[in-house]
């Protein structure tokens, strides 16, 4: 589904990646490991196109991405690809179901569909009760499933999530991991999922372990 090929990352005469190659298939559920400034975040923005490398290629089903325009890139990512990170990013002053719905008012989809779309989503991320609640009135985990919900609202094909659980305690951390296999499961989604959590990192079928940059094997 997705294959990146000899990605290196610099930044001036700082090599922060030194010629990554990896491939996912679709359907696949692959956890990233690595010390903190391995390269981890820098290498799965890459893969999701948020950034470019300075050299190499990334390719989703074929297709040469850095070979696409901004606006190309931009239009790609919001069609195919979800992302999750550390902290949601939730919009403030907006509620949870405003939130959810904001990727289908970006795309000029009308206030209906979105918000049926956005509540279903909710609905399914147990957050029916929580429709009308604002960030800060939300607790972390639940903060986190409305994150995932909003990642989802165009039905991606991948998700790509850097430490999902990373701000969140031991039973929140445990929900949202069973959720990302649930969605996996039920929505067929290919998972690429950086984490620092040894026992998360245990329940997935692959994991590639990252030290300066290159792969450690
Ligand atoms: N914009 C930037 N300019 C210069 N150096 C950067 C930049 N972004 C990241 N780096 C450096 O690249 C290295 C890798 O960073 P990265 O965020 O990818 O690490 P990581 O493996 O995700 O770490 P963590 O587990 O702490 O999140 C770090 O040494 C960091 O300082
Ligand atoms: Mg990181």
């Amino acid at each position: 589904m997705i294959r990146a090929q000899k990605i290196e990352k610099s930044y001036g005469s700082l090599q922060i990646l030194r010629g990554l190659d990896f491939e996912v298939v679709s359907g696949e559920a692959v956890c990233i490991l690595g010390a903190s400034g391995a390269g981890k975040s820098t290498f799965l923005h890459i893969l999701g196109t948020l950034d470019r490398p300075t050299r190499g290629t990334v390719y989703y089903q074929g297709e040469d991405l850095f070979m696409k325009s901004d606006n190309e890139l931009s239009a790609f990512r919001s069609q195919r690809l979800g992302f999750v990170f550390q902290f949601h990013h939730l919009l403030s002053e907006f509620t949870a179901l405003e939130n959810v719905m904001m990727p289908g008012r970006i795309a000029g989809q009308n206030h209906v569909d979105c918000r049926r779309r956005a509540q279903g989503l909710l609905e399914y991320m147990g957050l029916a009760h929580r429709l009308t609640h604002y960030p800060s009135e939300l607790s972390g985990g639940e903060q986190q499933r409305v994150a995932i919900a909003r990642s989802l609202y165009h039905k991606p094909q991948m998700l790509l999530a850097d430490e999902p659980t990373g701000n969140l305690d031991s039973e929140n951390s445990q929900r949202i991991q069973d959720l990302f296999f649930q969605l996996k499961e039920e929505m067929g989604l290919t998972l690429v999922v950086v984490t620092h959590d040894t026992k998360f990192a245990t329940r997935f079928p692959r994991s590639v372990r990252m030290a300066d940059g290159q792969w450690v094997f």
